[in-house]
């Protein structure tokens, strides 16, 4: 595991980006496996800035996203797929065809994390850049999700309904369950790319680092992933 400190939230955002950048620029049809939440809304706007600038292109990339609230299509604002195509993909000249997400409002969630996860065997991801959770959860993968896991529907802690309850109106609105890629998944993508911002992260930053590997914090499994790198500013960093 590789760990860099920046100085801040801007920092880390700029590094991230340039590593997914490289990415890019070494392989143009690269498959990206791709987040949400707001740690890496600033790699997005980076990326979406190298674009314009005439850096990079996304015709011939493709992205798999982590996750998906339960029962929110995605003409929903909260939704991910929203998200995505907000924050990158309206930016940038990716096909979209060529980016998939969970469908959380799929009638047979069951057969959608099953195509879902045929999906990902097709797609061998390049990179996969993860955010983490306060409570050392990666993508939707809570504090006992098994290593082994796959793609599935699950409920969400009561502390990731809180943590998440600030991009809504009211903590009622926030979805209790979700469709995630399962911690197996994000294991079998080529590299991993994780940032983290701010002292609320410092705890499970240093459980994921120094702890031992253990379901209590699904991110420790990254121990054991052979090209990991960590990007953190110096408050997530605070605990190390
Ligand atoms: C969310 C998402 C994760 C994200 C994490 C951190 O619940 N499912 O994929 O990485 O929590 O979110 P944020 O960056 O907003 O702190």
């Amino acid at each position: 595991m590789k760990i860099i400190t920046t100085d801040n939230y801007k920092d880390m955002s700029q590094l991230g980006a340039e590593i997914l950048r490289d990415v890019i620029k070494g392989k143009p049809n690269a498959t990206l496996g791709l987040a949400t939440g707001s740690t890496v809304l600033g790699t997005y706007a980076q990326l979406c800035k190298m674009y314009s600038d005439g850096d990079i292109s996304f015709a011939d990339v493709k992205t798999v996203n982590l996750d998906e609230y339960v029962g929110l299509d995605g003409s929903n604002e909260q939704s991910y797929a929203y998200y995505m195509r907000t924050n990158l993909f309206n930016c940038v000249d990716i096909d979209m065809s060529n980016t998939h997400i969970p469908r959380g409002d799929a009638l047979d969630l069951a057969s959608e994390c099953k195509r879902y996860d045929s999906l990902l065997a097709s797609l061998p991801r390049d990179v996969q850049l993860l955010g983490l959770g306060s409570n050392g959860h990666i993508a939707f993968n809570e504090p006992g999700s098994p290593f082994d896991a796959r793609t599935r529907v699950v409920r969400l802690e009561d502390s990731t309904v809180y943590d998440n309850s600030r991009l809504f109106t009211r903590v009622e609105d926030v979805p209790k369950m979700a469709i995630t890629m399962g911690i197996a998944d994000i294991m079998s993508a080529k590299q991993v790319l994780l940032l983290a911002s701010g002292l609320n992260k410092a705890q499970a930053v240093k459980a994921m680092v120094h702890g031992q590997v253990c379901v209590n914090c699904p991110a420790s499994i990254l121990q054991r992933h052979p090209n990991v790198i960590v990007v953190l500013d110096k408050q997530a960093a605070s605990l190390l």
